[in-house]
């Protein structure tokens, strides 16, 4: 790679990268496109410790072709064949880094919403942070994959966003609720749905959202899904949404005794949540006494959404 090239291809992946500040994922997905890159090769080269990516990927070329040079064993068809790979390695280290952006990008997007609704409503803030923490320990309990527990974690956090569509009047209100002021509070998860899925990469999100509020018997809100047709996020984010509210002294009453919540939340297996949910909860309920006994400042988010 001549100079000149070297720098624009420099210049390219750092502002691909720029959202990024923790690259260990991408240090692990270049060794994979290395092996891929060098097939039945004997000795692969050694990706170079870096303290950017760009300098990582930079290496990661440099010593393919180092690579190449070296084996004097090589046939003349199979150095041609590993030499093809350059671009192609490139290329994909581009669109590597591309993709690490774009997830990025609408992480901080995420943040900003999340935080939109915290600067609104203090009280959301640390309930916010608690349940997106109570979720990630039961989609943990409940074996969830990495990317489903991210989708679930991002709903804790975004779950209550619609409430910037509810009027001061009636998020503020200390007493209870009438017939249409409660229609007002419930159309949230609507609002939520609306703002959310404006980003596509995020439209599973959203639809945890929506129906975060339906009960697993059919009882619930906005559309009286029961069972299965509640999408898994939505019937975790039940749980830990509950559990904080029940365990959070609020205006116009006390909270419960933490014990009394789990036994109510076990209680309600089959009824209000997934009975399946409910034994993850079961599980992890020393956990969700450790974060609820927690100061807010010092909980710290789950690790896939805490670089933001
Ligand atoms: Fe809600």
């Amino acid at each position: 790679m001549d100079a000149g090239t070297q720098n624009s291809t420099r210049n390219l992946w750092m502002e691909s990268f720029r959202a990024a500040r923790d690259w260990s994922e991408f240090e692990s997905a270049l060794h994979d496109l290395m092996v891929d890159a060098l097939p039945a090769q004997p000795s692969l080269p050694v990706v170079a410790k870096a303290n950017d990516p760009v300098t990582a990927a930079l290496s990661a070329v440099e010593s393919l072709e180092r690579a190449v040079l070296a084996n004097v064993h090589l046939t003349d068809v199979r150095r041609a064949e590993l030499r093809a790979w350059k671009p192609i390695l490139e290329l994909q280290i581009e669109n590597l880094a591309l993709r690490m952006a774009s997830r990025f990008t609408t992480e901080h997007a995420v943040l900003a919403l999340s935080k939109t609704l915290g600067v609104r409503d203090q009280y959301t803030s640390g309930h916010t942070k608690r349940v997106t923490l109570y979720c990630d320990a039961l989609a943990r309990a409940l074996g969830a994959s990495e990317s489903v527990r991210r989708d679930v974690a991002l709903a804790g956090l975004l779950h209550d966003l619609g409430k910037v569509g509810v009027s001061d009047r009636v998020l503020r209100k200390t007493s209870s609720l009438s017939q249409a002021e409660w229609q007002e509070m419930r159309a949230h998860t609507e609002w939520g749905f609306e703002i959310v899925s404006c980003l596509p990469s995020l439209y599973s999100v959203a639809e945890i959202l929506r129906h975060h509020h339906e009960r697993y018997d059919g009882d619930g809100y906005a559309h009286g899904l029961q069972g299965d047709e509640i999408p898994w996020g939505s019937r975790v984010v039940a749980i830990a949404d509950t559990f904080d509210a029940m365990t959070s002294t609020r205006p116009y009453r006390e909270a419960l005794p933490v014990e009394q919540a789990i036994s109510t939340i076990l209680s309600q297996a089959g009824e209000q949540f997934d009975p399946l949910a409910v034994e993850g909860f079961r599980e992890a309920s020393r956990e969700f006494q450790e974060i609820w006994s927690t100061s807010t400042t010092q909980l710290r988010l789950p690790a896939s959404i805490d670089s933001l």
